[in-house]
């Protein structure tokens, strides 16, 4: 155990390759066509990113070098001026896509609008114009705080047009949360919506806005979409409507020319402590790098109907709600509410009524769908679906197995996607024509990545071995910095492993070279030094038949240096210690003794982050007994601590 690697227990040895009729059908139809692809980008990296740029962005002046490296800082395409919003919308303007959807808009009580690829470019110039006429200048900060309506994605576009930089803040965040990403980035305008609707209940943006605005002084404006009609108070001089603004602003706004580096956006990510970081992106590099993956990934035609669930608030909805695919001339869904609103089987509904061919969503939704049971998913026509997609977090093989079978109908191959907010877009997933898929595996590296797997003392791990997942070379998505912190970026990414990228998660590669994530370096559990990754543990619980979710922490313990202990949500079954017996057992048949949890605690759900993440850090205090000292503000549900901590039986 010199090197404090990470000792795999996990056994899976399913592999679906693609179905002849897909591969034949798929732009990279073949392993040997990914191969060639991949050692082409990384024999010479510079051309390969070159040569795509310059046929895949519009260039109002072409850029003189590929890539500038000053390690940890990199600029992409330099020299050269695009515009995102332009290769999103005016590159299709003279071809037929010009009248093709760009959006299929379902708001969650039911409303439905469809947008053109020329509708939005109209709308797009028109609320470009009104944010110059509130004063708003290149290198000026929006925030963006919105439901998801079309209008949101619109406000992105506009802010690209314009290099105003954007800073979407998720709608369900707290007026604290808004004040405090106002302050950090010095945002100029709050752009929002009255209100909107979730589970059928109203959110109140404006007025968390209005709470916001009190503690944040740098905010001139206020504009203010409206959604959903609800009474709100507008402040004379700072609030604006949306519909007021944009009514007398012209429809001829051209794109601004922008440099290859001009910053896009910054999202704020909770790191485990301190305060969010502002991850920082800019133009011509992430554009590249989202329309690509988005077109590799997804074996993206024409004709395909994308649905994404991911909300604009995560980077998922930047990079292929909005950015990937309306680059690619894509048609993509946006729905504004909840899955189980007004029943559980409203994704279901909304896939067979709109003939969605391509579905992209999270394992925590996939674990959900499970749970509230099948007969909501055979009521619906799901034959339109051609692939399947996830993110967010690890996939447990029997959720994946479910996906598969349950709603691909075991046609449909499945695009297990790894990245990060910091890596701009997807970094490690199967093309689905070339890839055989493993359930739980993200498989192999996009074009031009070059993972790294090294242990405690910086040497790269052997087969089957977890070690540090790092990035070795620099690729045009990646984070330029963190919005006005370059010390803390160098320190978070840059300096445990001199020269490569951290990404703070664990993984392994099996003897067919294919990755397999092991969770956050921060989670192992360390078991009489044996360094157990915590997916594995818990999708040897979720192989049980009445396990819904798990999560596995470890507990300091005298004899072992930690022991394991896991919650569980159950789908079946009852919560009773003959059940704990039985999971303890089939947890070490599945993968040993050592793996086996000291101690197993039901509750009804487990705490998350509004982005769905299992929020371990927490688990690993309430299962020491320790009072938590440890930032809650990214949590989707406070009550569910307050019951781990008291009821949990
Ligand atoms: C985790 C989301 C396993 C991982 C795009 C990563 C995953 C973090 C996967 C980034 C996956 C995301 N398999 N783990 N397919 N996708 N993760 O910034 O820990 O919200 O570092 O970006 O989610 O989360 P973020």
């Amino acid at each position: 155990m010199s090197g404090g690697q990470i000792d795999s227990v996990m056994q899976e040895d399913r592999k679906f390759p693609p179905t002849a009729d897909f591969q034949a059908a798929a732009k990279i139809g073949s392993f040997a066509a990914y191969e060639s692809l991949y050692e082409e980008s990384i024999r010479d990296p510079e051309k390969f990113w070159g040569e795509l740029a310059r046929k895949d962005l519009h260039w109002f002046k072409p850029f003189n070098k590929v890539l500038d490296w000053q390690p940890p800082f990199a600029k992409w395409f330099v020299g050269g001026t695009t515009n995102v919003s332009y290769n999103c919308l005016d590159a299709h303007l003279n071809s037929w896509r010009k009248n093709k959807a760009a959006f299929i808009w379902e708001g969650e009580p039911g409303e439905q609008r469809t947008i053109t690829y020329a509708q939005l470019h109209r709308e797009v110039c028109k609320f470009a114009n009104s944010l110059k006429s509130l004063g708003l200048k290149p290198g000026d900060v929006a925030t963006i705080y919105m439901p998801m309506v079309p209008e949101l994605a619109i406000a992105m576009l506009a802010c690209a047009r314009i290099g105003v930089v954007h800073s979407v803040v998720f709608g369900g965040f707290s007026a604290e949360a808004i004040a405090d990403r106002n302050n950090d980035a010095k945002a100029k305008v709050v752009i929002t919506a009255d209100g909107g609707w979730r589970r059928g209940k109203l959110l109140e943006l404006k007025a968390t806005v209005d709470t916001a605005l009190a503690k944040s002084p740098t905010v001139q404006n206020c504009v203010v979409f409206q959604r959903a009609k609800n009474n709100v108070a507008m402040k004379d001089g700072r609030d604006h409507w949306w519909h007021d603004i944009t009514a007398k602003a012209s429809a001829d706004c051209p794109a601004e020319q922008l440099d290859s580096e001009h910053p896009l956006f910054i999202l704020y990510t909770s790191g485990s402590t301190g305060k969010p970081k502002g991850i920082r992106h800019t133009t011509a590099g992430y554009n590249l790098f989202v329309k690509k993956t988005f077109e590799w990934v997804f074996d993206y035609r024409d004709d395909d109907i994308f649905w994404c669930t991911a909300d604009c608030g995560w980077v998922t909805g930047h990079s292929y709600i909005v950015y990937g695919p309306l680059s690619a001339g894509a048609t993509t869904v946006m729905y504004e509410g909840a899955p189980n609103w007004p029943e559980e089987d409203r994704f279901w509904d909304i896939i067979e009524r709109h003939r969605v061919t391509i579905l992209y969503t999270a394992p925590t939704a996939i674990r959900a769908f499970i749970k509230w049971g099948d007969h909501h998913v055979d009521k619906h026509d799901l034959s339109s679906l051609r692939l399947l997609g996830t993110v967010g977090e690890g996939i447990n093989p029997e959720a994946w197995m479910w996906y598969h079978r349950k709603i691909g109908g075991e046609r449909c191959p499945i695009v297990d996607t790894w990245w990060q907010t910091e890596t701009g877009g997807i970094m490690m997933s199967p093309l689905p024509g070339a890839i055989a898929t493993k359930p739980g595996s993200c498989t192999k590296p996009m074009p031009g990545v070059v993972p790294v797997l090294l242990d405690e003392q910086l040497q790269p791990v052997g087969p089957n071995q977890g070690g540090m997942l790092c990035i070795a070379k620099p690729w045009p998505g990646m984070l330029r910095g963190l919005w006005g912190d370059d010390d803390r970026y160098v320190q978070q990414y840059w300096t445990k492993v001199p020269g490569n990228y951290l990404t703070g998660d664990n993984s392994r590669v099996d003897n067919d070279g294919y990755y397999w994530i092991m969770g956050r370096i921060d989670d192992v559990i360390n078991v009489s030094g044996h360094r157990l990754s915590t997916i594995e543990v818990e999708s040897a619980l979720v192989s049980h038949p009445n396990v819904a979710e798990a999560a596995a922490v470890g507990r300091p313990d005298e004899l072992k240096g930690q022991s394991v202990v896991v919650f569980v949500t159950l789908k079946s079954g009852e919560a009773n210690d003959a059940l704990k017996t039985a999971m303890k057992q089939h947890v070490r048949k599945e993968i040993g003794a050592l793996a086996v949890p000291d101690d197993i605690r039901f509750t009804g759900s487990l705490p998350k982050t509004r982005s769905g993440k299992i929020m371990r850090r927490l688990l690993r205090d309430i299962a020491a007994g320790k009072e938590s000292v440890q930032d809650t503000s990214t949590l989707e549900d406070y009550s569910v601590l307050a019951k781990l901590r008291g009821d949990e039986e």
